[in-house]
């Protein structure tokens, strides 16, 4: 049967690997309901936007796609536009009358409701369902998954944590965690359906806890690398406070877990992890990566960091290039700081950094960390390295492009070899972000 072009859907995700899982949950909840996925845009009767509000850039972009969806609904009166994930839990009502072209509005505990969202909105009116739930972890409900390689399971949601600048506490609410048991059956399920790798994901992942059944992170990795045992494992995002020896240790002694931890470290100066309200000293922090590099001594690390907060100095600033120099991350996410209304920081602290002081300091800790990535990356030159293909190289149809056990990218000629094959490749070059090289043959 052909769909009514009404009952037919396109979701556009924006930010994080959550909200690409998310966007999973909600294709699995539409369709239940007789939706049908189309694969553009203009095929498509309704119009969802997964959103962003991390950083004002992530919010000017969705401003572009709702102005161009308005005047698409001038031409085409049936499309219905909805607005899901933390851009409308963050702004609420009023992006109504910011954007005209939004007929419904959901926030991330609420992608239950969309399917009767759209219905009433047919009946004519905007409608909004922003409430939090903090006992919402949309267990049982199971998500269509793009590609069948490797696949995210989102076992924690929120953050209880109250970093200064940012807006995830309020977009995303309390901490809660996936039932043990639940988390298992989906693995099982991965397991069945031959996927090749497993990112076990949350916006503090290492913070699961599941103290019915007496799992934390650690407890919780360990199983699911026993379950999977042929898979290979990943988690993100970590949070310092939670790196466990127990944690740390799991990882070193299953093979299948992957030796990468990406943790966010924000400034490399005490006094603003202060003002950031991170909860840590950098010489804690420092302690951490010296107890991971002593249990998983090949351990690939990254991190995330924010030139000119509140308050920064040259001097801050240059503790945090020290730190970079020092810890030679493999690679790293680096922002400028923008200020998100409603934080602690946009409430209490004065965004005094000039911007083209920021964005001066950013620079140059990009190049300096695109001088280590380039270094480490050339290091890699003669050695042999496993990868997991992925996809056909963006380039060309003759290779294909990978992940080594430690996130790097590497693209090397595809012989016979098809996305999903693990197989050793010797490299053979680098920039500062891919490395390209051949298979070798056992
Ligand atoms: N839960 C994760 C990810 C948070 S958002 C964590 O705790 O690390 C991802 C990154 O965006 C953060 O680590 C931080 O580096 C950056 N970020 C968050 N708010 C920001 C802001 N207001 N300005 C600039 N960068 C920001
Ligand atoms: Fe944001 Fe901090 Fe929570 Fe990460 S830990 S989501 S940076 S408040
Ligand atoms: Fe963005 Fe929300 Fe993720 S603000 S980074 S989509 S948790």
């Amino acid at each position: 049967m052909r769909a009514e072009r009404g009952n037919t859907f396109f979701i556009h995700t924006f930010g994080c690997q959550m909200n690409q899982a998310d966007s999973g949950i909600i294709a699995s909840l539409l369709q239940e309901e007789g939706y049908v996925p189309v694969e553009h845009e203009a095929e498509a009767g309704i119009v969802l936007l997964n959103t962003c509000a991390v950083r004002e850039n992530a919010v000017d972009r969705i401003e572009h796609f709702l102005q161009r969806l308005h005047g698409q609904k001038k031409r085409d009166k049936g499309l219905i536009v909805g607005v899901a994930g933390c851009i409308p839990q963050y702004q609420r009502e009023k992006m109504f009358s910011l954007y005209p072209a939004i007929d419904f509005l959901a926030g991330p505990d609420t992608y239950r409701t969309i399917p009767s969202l759209v219905e009433q909105v047919r009946s004519g009116g905007k409608l909004s369902s922003l409430e939090f739930n903090s006992a919402e972890t949309y267990e049982g409900v199971e998500p269509v998954r793009q590609g069948a390689i490797s696949a995210f399971v989102p076992v924690m949601r929120g953050c209880n944590n109250m970093c200064a600048y940012c807006v995830v506490p309020f977009t995303r609410g309390r901490e809660r965690s996936q039932p043990f048991r639940s988390v298992i059956l989906e693995v099982q399920k991965l397991v069945a359906s031959a996927y090749k790798e497993i990112t076990l994901i949350g916006q503090n992942v290492n913070s699961y806890c599941d103290a019915e059944e007496g799992y934390d992170f650690a407890a919780l990795l360990e199983a699911v690398s026993r379950e999977a045992p042929s898979l290979r494992i990943r988690f993100t995002t970590s949070h310092p406070k939670d790196i466990s020896e127990s944690l740390v240790r799991t990882i070193a002694s299953r093979p299948n877990i992957c030796n990468s931890i990406h943790l966010p470290v924000q400034s490399g100066s005490s006094r603003m992890l202060g003002l950031m309200n991170r909860d840590h000293t950098i010489e804690e922090y420092r302690d951490k990566i010296t107890l991971i590099r002593s249990v998983i001594p090949d351990v690939a690390l990254s991190t995330d960091i924010i030139a000119g907060f509140c308050g920064e100095q040259e001097e801050d600033h240059q503790a945090s290039l020290d730190l970079l120099s020092d810890i030679r991350f493999d690679s790293a996410y680096m922002f400028f700081y923008s200020t998100r209304p409603g934080t602690l920081a946009a409430r209490t602290l004065e965004d005094d950094v000039p911007e083209p002081v920021k964005k001066r300091r950013l620079q140059e800790i990009i190049d300096l960390q695109n001088r280590i990535s380039g270094e480490l990356f050339h290091e890699a030159i003669g050695t042999v390295v496993e990868v997991l293909a992925e996809s056909e190289s963006r380039r060309s149809s003759e290779q294909l492009m990978g992940r080594t056990a430690g996130n790097r990218a590497v693209v090397f000629d595809r012989e016979n070899y098809q996305p999903g094959d693990l197989l050793n490749v010797i490299i053979t070059g680098a920039t500062s972000a891919t490395l390209t090289g051949r298979p070798i043959h056992p």
